[in-house]
C-alpha cells in the first residue's frame, strides 16, 4: 500500500456490497474510494465457482487500473468462493468478509456454537463453517436464497418478509443449535433485515455482521492511526456498475443510507 491518503476498492456482485461501504465509509472516512457493483451479472449467489471467480478477478483488475491499492471484496459468496483465485491475480493486498466476521463471531460466543445465514453457492463452499471450526466453534450454515430478491424489493419491514426469516431461522437454531448464540449476517443484503431478525430470533442471541467486522479489520490494516484521524478533504467516493446506472442509483441508495448522484457504466469486455 503506497504512503499517504488510499484508495479502497471495494467489489460486490451488485448493490449489496453497499452495505460494506457504508461501514467503511464510517471506520475510515479520511480514505478515498472506487465501488464496483457487477449488477449485469447478479446474483453471484445461484452460480459456480468458476464463474464467480472468473468475474471477481475481472472485477478486481478494473478496480486495480483505476488505482485502488487495496481490494475489499465486500460480496461473501465471491469471498467464500475466489478469495485465493482474487489474491493470486492482485498486486495489491485483498480482504474478503469472511475471516472478519468468523473472527467477531468467535470473540462474541460463549455457547461456542453459531447458525450462518448466506446465498446457497456460500453455504456449499462452507467458507465459514471451517473458517469457525477453525477458531474453535460450531456451525450451522442455513441457505437463505428468498432474502435478498425481498431486501432488493424493498421489503425489509414487510410482514411477508419477517414470516421468511422466521421459517429459515426456526430450521436453523434446531437439532443441536438451539442454543447458539451468534447470528453470523453472511451475505451483504442481510444488514437491512437487522431489526426484523431480532425480532425473530431469542432475545440474547448476538447479531455479527461481518459488514462491519471487515471494516475494522481493513482499518487495523491501514494502521489505525489513519481511522482515527478527522477527514482533511471530503471523501471521494466513485461508483462503477456493468447494469443501469439509473436502478443503481436508486436500489444503491438504500444499502447505502444516503443519495448516490453519478454512477459510471462498466462493459467488462471493452
Ligand atoms: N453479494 C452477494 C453475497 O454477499 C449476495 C447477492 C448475490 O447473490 O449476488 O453473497
Amino acid at each position: 500500500m503506497p504512503p499517504g491518503r488510499p484508495t479502497i476498492g471495494v467489489f460486490d456482485s451488485g448493490f449489496g456490497g453497499l452495505t460494506v461501504l457504508k461501514a467503511l465509509l464510517e471506520v475510515i472516512p479520511n480514505a478515498d474510494y472506487l465501488y464496483f457493483g457487477d449488477t449485469a451479472r447478479l446474483p453471484y449467489g445461484s452460480k459456480s465457482a468458476e464463474t464467480v471467480a472468473k468475474y471477481a478477478v475481472e472485477a478486481s483488475h478494473f478496480l486495480e487500473k483505476q488505482g485502488a491499492g487495496v481490494l475489499v471484496i465486500a460480496c461473501n459468496t465471491a469471498t467464500a468462493l475466489a478469495l485465493d483465485t482474487i489474491r493470486r491475480a492482485s498486486s495489491v493486498p485483498v480482504i474478503g468478509v469472511i475471516d472478519p466476521g468468523a473472527e467477531q463471531a468467535s470473540s462474541a460466543s460463549k455457547a461456542r456454537k453459531a447458525v450462518v445465514i448466506a446465498t446457497e453457492a456460500t453455504v456449499g463452499s462452507h467458507a465459514y463453517l471451517k473458517a469457525l471450526e477453525s477458531r474453535g466453534m460450531e456451525a450451522k450454515e442455513k441457505a437463505c436464497p428468498l432474502l435478498v430478491p425481498l431486501v432488493e424489493e424493498g421489503w425489509v419491514e414487510h410482514a411477508v418478509t419477517e414470516q421468511v426469516a422466521r421459517i429459515y431461522l426456526q430450521e436453523s437454531f434446531a437439532g443441536g443449535f438451539e442454543s447458539a448464540d451468534v447470528l453470523l449476517l453472511g451475505c451483504t443484503h442481510y444488514p437491512l433485515l437487522k431489526s426484523v431478525l431480532q425480532r425473530v430470533i431469542r432475545p440474547d442471541v448476538i447479531i455479527v455482521d461481518s459488514a462491519e467486522s471487515t471494516a475494522l479489520v481493513v482499518a487495523q490494516q491501514l494502521g489505525s492511526p489513519l481511522a482515527a484521524q478527522p477527514t482533511d478533504s471530503a471523501t471521494k467516493v466513485q461508483f462503477f456498475a456493468t447494469d443501469s446506472v439509473e436502478k443503481f442509483r436508486r436500489l444503491g441508495a438504500r444499502f447505502l443510507g444516503r443519495s448516490i448522484e453519478e454512477v459510471k457504466h462498466v462493459d467488462l469486455r471493452e
